[in-house]
């Protein structure tokens, strides 16, 4: 990848949405962005090579040293990748909270280098940028899994097909599909998430899981709301995290009575999504969720998003 630079911009802006990684059936390949909610960059062109971050908007607490926090260790990276030497200082507004299984990592990553690619006389294509992300969630999880960069690039729902090289399908969205998603405020680290799950699954789970995962697929190709529910169903992953959300079993059988069209855990945790055919149930099943979280007492926002809207 070659790129130069150009010398009349002195700043530039990124941002990149919040998103679901996993989208029940796909460990690590399915992924759905959400609107309302993501992280921002600011980069402003400095007379020296240093990249200084200048100003974090948080309620977690951000590192600053340039190769713990992602928005500067992956525009490091992708200068060093680029072979450019430019120096910028780093304004960071953090809108998804840490390790809430937002895909907070991948939106810093996403927003950053945005950021960056407004400096470029060629910006960065998707794939560029996606790639480049990837150095993020190898930070933050130890491995480069691309589910929650490639809708933040992309945006509606995507598909990893695979990651060296990287390759990804954005995948069409059926009208008036809604997604909800609710954060309920214990964190859960993605490392530790991923640590717990088996290594190896058995045959016959194999066949179900990938029958589920090409069924959810064919579903969004045709716009069948009634296979989108059918074939929403984790029966790997799941299982092996839900004891990590307190109360997850009682909220998720509620939100199917309340006709969801499926639901399960965002990403890694502890956020839970689903997905409706209206706005209205959406509203309606985030508002439930929120107050049954509160039973637990964990407190939780909640957001209602059409899916694929940009
Ligand atoms: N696919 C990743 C996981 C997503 O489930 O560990 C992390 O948000």
């Amino acid at each position: 990848m070659k790129k130069e630079i150009n010398n009349t911009m002195e700043t530039s802006e990124g941002f990149a949405p919040a998103s679901c990684g996993n989208v029940a059936v796909g460990y690590d390949i399915l992924g759905m962005a959400f609107k309302g909610v993501g992280d921002q960059v600011t980069l402003t062109r400095r007379r020296d090579e240093a990249l200084v971050i200048t100003a974090i908007e948080s309620k977690d607490s951000l590192p600053k040293e340039i190769d713990k926090n992602i928005c500067s260790a992956v525009i490091a990276h992708a200068l060093e990748e680029l072979h450019l030497s430019i120096g910028f200082d780093i304004a960071i507004r953090k809108g998804i909270a840490l390790s809430s299984g937002m895909g907070g990592s991948a939106a810093s990553a996403v927003a950053a280098l945005r950021a960056l690619s407004g400096f470029l006389i060629e910006p960065f294509t998707n794939e560029e940028l996606a790639s480049l992300a990837l150095h993020g969630e190898t930070m933050a999880s130890g491995e480069p899994h691309g589910d929650n960069i490639a809708p933040a690039v992309y945006g509606g729902i995507t598909l990893v097909r695979s990651i060296d090289p990287l390759k990804i399908i954005p995948l069409p969205i059926p009208k008036g599909l809604y997604a909800v998603v609710v954060h309920p405020q214990i964190p859960i680290e993605t490392k530790g998430a991923r640590a717990l799950l088996k290594k190896e699954i058995p045959l016959f789970m194999h066949v179900k899981q990938s029958a589920n995962i090409a069924s959810f697929i064919a579903a969004l190709y045709t716009s069948d709301f009634s296979l989108i529910g059918d074939a929403l169903a984790d029966l790997l992953i799941e299982p092996q995290r839900k004891h990590l959300i307190p109360g997850f079993d009682t909220i998720k059988k509620e939100v199917l009575a309340l006709g969801a069209l499926g639901m399960s855990i965002s990403g890694s945790g502890p956020s839970v999504f689903a997905l409706t055919e209206s706005q209205e149930l959406a509203e309606k099943i985030s508002q439930r969720m929120i107050s049954l979280f509160s039973k637990e007492g964990i407190e939780a926002d909640g957001w209602v998003s059409m899916v694929g809207e940009e």
